[in-house]
């Protein structure tokens, strides 16, 4: 795997790549998810690009972003072992050269659920997908439906824009308790850990909703939003610290 780590180099890289490329961003700490996005990728196209980048402007919390976990050494380690081909580091400061001067918001559909209790979190989001899109160049990038808001926002932008890179929606991947993964989880102990599997399950389940949402509240979850739109049930919730997020397809997934 050819790690690049400056933007000049991945620029002049990409000239010689003619190719077809599939572009992975992550914020690391990787799991089955991220992999599941990688593989899907590597059957797509002909070159595989995963960017690591812990992005401050999309966490609308600074404790959130310094507890963020992080591990290079594994993360680099693993994809080695999934054969890909490049893996692009970034620094912050090359990423924003203009402090954050410019940047991308959507008035719409990033005002609610997750835009609601995290304000400020897409057009972070937003701002530096565009930017790793411009940059890498992709013929598709692939994102993941757990953050299914995101992916929503994602596509917009680049229908708005005009972007050439094909936007790739993947299936959300869950532990064996239906717990879905998330680089986030590691911080639940044992306990937590435990209730956790709780909130997939009465995701899932057929109770209304507000029954779903008074047994998550009398386990012991704060709940930020629980709704049915864009044909899925979505809910952000709180263990102590730990703020999960989630979400179903209406249609087949109603046990
Ligand atoms: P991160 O949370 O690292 O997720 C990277 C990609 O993996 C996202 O598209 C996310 O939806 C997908 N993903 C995470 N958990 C998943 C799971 N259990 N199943 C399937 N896909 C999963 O999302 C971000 O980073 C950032 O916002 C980013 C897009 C990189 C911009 O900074």
């Amino acid at each position: 795997m050819n790690i690049v780590t400056t933007i000049n180099e991945w620029q002049s890289l990409r000239q010689t790549l003619t190719k077809k490329v599939g572009f992975i961003p992550t914020m690391g700490y990787l799991h089955q998810g991220h992999f599941s996005l990688c593989e899907r990728a590597q059957q797509e196209n002909d070159i595989t690009v995963v960017s690591i980048f812990v992005n401050p402007t999309q966490f609308n919390q600074s404790q959130d972003f310094l507890n963020y976990p992080q591990n290079i050494e594994r993360d680099i380690a693993l994809l080695q072992e999934k054969h890909i081909d490049y893996l692009f580091l970034p620094t912050a400061k090359a990423m924003y050269e203009d402090q954050y001067s410019i940047c991308v918001t959507e008035t719409e559909l990033s005002q609610e659920l997750e835009g609601e209790y995290r304000p400020g979190h897409f057009t972070g989001m937003l701002t530096v997908v565009l930017k790793f899109l411009n940059l890498i160049q992709a013929d598709k990038a692939y994102f993941g439906e757990k953050d299914f808001q995101q992916y929503l926002l994602i596509k917009k932008m680049a229908q708005a824009f005009f972007l050439p890179t094909t936007i790739i929606p993947c299936k959300t991947i869950r532990m064996e308790d239906g717990l879905a993964l998330s680089s986030r989880n590691v911080r639940l102990n044992e306990n937590q850990r435990k209730l956790a599997s709780f909130f997939p399950k009465l995701l899932h389940s057929q109770l209304p909703l507000n029954e779903i949402k008074n047994q998550l509240e009398q386990l012991g979850f704060k709940v930020d939003y629980l709704v049915e739109k864009w044909q899925r049930r979505l809910a952000a919730v709180w263990i102590d610290d730990i703020r999960l997020i989630d979400n179903i397809e209406l249609r087949n997934n109603l046990v």
